[in-house]
């Protein structure tokens, strides 16, 4: 009997066993492998007629509506490009944030969306900006006015170490912005750029005329993208804004957004994150690296600017943009100040006494560099409000890490 069974079973053919049906068990799991096939089949129709562009109604972010900018935050969901987002949304532009993460926390993404959760205000777009076909989608499908390009890698440590990611990532995928803002007349970009093009130029403060001479691949890579976005333009409308940026630090006065790297990259970290994570326990230390340098202590100098200023500076930028005009502009406070000051200061404002390190100095480090920002309060009438607040350090958030995801 029980070899009947089997051998029927094997047959495939329905067959009777004591007056009651039997369904072979093999020819059971294949009828219902075509009812899940059937079924995702139907499912997935439904999903592509739900979200096909010609039959749900048009997407806010793919035409351009009178008295709303629409701009295109690269990096959005960094620490730079998150307060940019922000700060833009909260002056009622529609925002579309591309990021792949690959740095940024979607945390942030998160804590801005339910902060703006209304259609047509924020619209997040995972994409690598290295990829030309995904670049060219996203300027298809999207009507933007502006865009405000952060996504970089941007740790001047990693750049000595693997310098084709950094002319890869900076200035190549630039190249693909740039090509596309052409192609689809998108006539205004405000871009990230860096005192690190300058060097460590003789005479300080930095002005915008100081000779641009990097001395590591990140500071290369970011006047190379400066180049190719100035030699475009001179045969181009487009409305142009370079910002040239000092160390940036601090965070949203809310304590909404911050700075947040990855755990794996705290070994490139700057200052300000490594000593708020020091303080938190975090880490188990703060590491000081070189302390021979020419300065007053021997530790590097540097211009510490607070983010929500460094964000009211593209504002501004964005607001004075013109067809056909460039504008360079050194972002910082015009005070430098010492490393050594910097972690006194963090302890003071934290009450914890930091244990640091002092180890020697890192490739691609230039001892003392602080801004001349007079261009910019003549030109776009902006100045650091926040200086005393970072020189104390004394209204910063202790740390941001708590109000992150993990991309
Ligand atoms: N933080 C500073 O002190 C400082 C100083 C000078 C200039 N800058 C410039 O400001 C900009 C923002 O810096 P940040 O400190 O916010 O860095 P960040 O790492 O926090 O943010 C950069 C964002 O870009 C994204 N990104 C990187 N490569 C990408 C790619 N190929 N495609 C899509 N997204 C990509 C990352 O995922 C991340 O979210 C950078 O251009 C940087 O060079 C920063």
């Amino acid at each position: 009997m029980f070899n009947f069974t089997k051998s029927r079973a094997r047959s495939n053919r329905p067959s009777s066993l004591g007056g009651m049906d039997f369904v072979d068990p093999v020819k059971k799991s294949g009828l219902v492998r075509k009812i899940i096939f059937a079924t995702s089949l139907v499912a997935l129709c439904i999903t592509i007629i739900k979200f096909s562009p010609s039959l749900s109604s048009p997407s806010p972010f793919s035409s351009h509506e009178a008295g709303i900018t629409h701009v295109l935050v690269t990096g959005g969901a960094g620490y730079i490009g998150s307060h940019a987002a922000l700060r833009l949304l909260k002056d009622s532009h529609r925002v579309t944030i591309v990021d792949n993460l690959s740095r940024g926390n979607l945390g942030a993404i998160k804590v801005l969306q339910n902060l703006f959760p209304e259609p047509g205000r924020l619209q997040f777009i995972y994409a690598d900006l290295g990829d030309p076909k995904a670049v060219n989608k996203i300027f298809s499908e999207n009507a933007f006015d502006a865009v405000m390009h952060f996504a970089a890698v941007a740790y001047v440590g990693e750049s000595t170490l693997d310098p084709l990611k950094y002319y890869h990532n900076i200035t190549s995928n630039t190249l693909l912005v740039l090509e596309a803002m052409a192609a689809h007349n998108v006539n205004t970009l405000i871009y990230s750029s860096t005192c690190a093009t300058y060097g460590e130029p003789d005479k300080m403060p930095i002005t915008e005329e100081t000779p641009q001479h990097p001395i590591n691949p990140y500071g290369t890579a970011k006047k190379m993208a400066e180049d190719i976005i100035l030699d475009f333009h001179k045969n181009s409308d487009m409305a142009v804004m370079i910002l040239r940026y000092f160390n940036v630090i601090g965070s949203d006065p809310e304590g909404r957004l911050g700075e947040a790297p990855k755990p794996e990259l705290r070994e490139h970290g700057r200052i300000s994150a490594a000593c708020f994570d020091a303080a938190r326990g975090i880490t188990d230390g703060l590491k000081v690296r070189g302390t021979d340098y020419k300065t007053a202590d021997g530790t590097c100098i540097r211009d510490y600017i607070d983010v929500t200023d460094l964000v009211d500076a593209h504002v501004k930028a964005l607001a004075k943009a013109q067809p056909g005009e460039v504008g360079i502009y050194n972002v910082g406070t015009g005070h430098g100040r010492s490393v050594k000051e910097f972690v006194e200061a963090c302890k003071r404002a934290t009450g914890v006494s930091v244990k640091v390190d002092y180890l020697p100095r890192r490739p691609g480090d230039y001892a003392e560099v602080f801004s001349d920002p007079s261009k910019i309060l003549r030109e776009l009438n902006w100045t650091a409000k926040c200086r005393q607040r970072v020189e104390g350090l004394g209204e910063q958030p202790i740390s941001h890490m708590d109000l992150f995801e993990s991309g």
